[in-house]
């Protein structure tokens, strides 16, 4: 039997910074990259409607690779539906991807921290509840980009980036108050990372820049048993587009993260 692989979900290329981490701790497992971007980007939807679309498409998705676990590579899709997943389909594990407010309160100085985000996860009761819980005592602010994401899929596939624009969505994470200055900054959408040498060279000073990845790939290796025997020979790992329609730039990245497009 072939062994079961690790399903990594995003809506667009932004997934692609947790695979990367994931290849690293994970270097004998097999990867199904799911890029559903047909309905990029999540940022803009309503509520109802994404858990209803993610929902259904996962039953596709478990059903058609039966992965061991999935990973829900992308903040906006986890904030809204990773309990709705795990209620459809206990015994299937996942793992999603949220703001990482708890580290960023652990390690600030000033108190004054920034989530940037898409305004999905911006939006979010989850997002509200993670501050509250766990940043009670810093001054958060919730920053949503309209932009981001979409400069991160043009910066990916076409390489090239308008730094104004980086400049101007990242802006208002800078916060100053009473000689304190906001000094971290949490990357709370999978296509930023991406972005973040443009961030740090557009940005008034420097901060920490949070990217999650490290953290939610090292969850994944922890939920998993051990791999049985080498990894079976000829078993690529693939990406799926869900719009059907992975164009030559988009062939090649993947090609570049070592992965073939069905
Ligand atoms: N990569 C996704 C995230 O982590 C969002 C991009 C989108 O708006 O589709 O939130």
């Amino acid at each position: 039997m072939t062994e079961q692989p690790i399903l990594m979900f995003d809506s667009g290329v932004g997934g692609l910074t947790v695979l990367r981490e994931a290849r690293v701790l994970m270097p004998d497992r097999r990867f199904v990259y799911v890029a559903d971007d047909a309905a990029f980007p999540f940022g803009a939807w309503e509520e109802p409607a994404l858990r209803t679309h993610i929902l259904e498409l996962f039953a596709k998705l478990l059903d058609r690779f039966v992965p061991a676990i999935s990973v829900i590579a992308c903040n906006t899709a986890s904030t809204l539906v990773i309990d709705a997943l795990r209620e459809r389909f206990p015994g299937h594990p996942f793992v999603g991807t949220v703001p990482a407010v708890k580290p960023a309160a652990e390690r600030t100085r000033s108190g004054l921290v920034s989530v940037l985000a898409t305004p999905g996860t911006v939006k979010r009761q989850y997002t509200r509840d993670l501050i509250s819980k766990w940043a009670q005592k810093c001054h958060v602010r919730l920053v949503g980009s309209d932009r981001l994401a979409g400069l991160a899929e043009v910066y990916m596939r076409e390489g090239f980036v308008d730094e104004e624009a980086v400049r101007a969505e990242i802006a208002p994470c800078f916060m100053e108050n009473e000689g304190l200055r906001t000094d971290i900054v949490v990357l709370a959408c999978t296509h930023y990372p991406f972005l973040v040498n443009r961030m740090r060279k557009t940005a008034p000073w420097p901060v920490d820049w949070i990217d999650p990845a490290e953290a939610i790939a090292r969850r994944a290796l922890s939920l998993l048993p051990p791999v049985d025997g080498a990894l079976p020979q000829g078993e690529p790992d693939i990406a799926v587009f869900t719009s059907g329609k992975a164009d030559f730039a988009v062939g090649r990245l993947m090609q570049g993260f070592g992965l073939s497009v069905r």
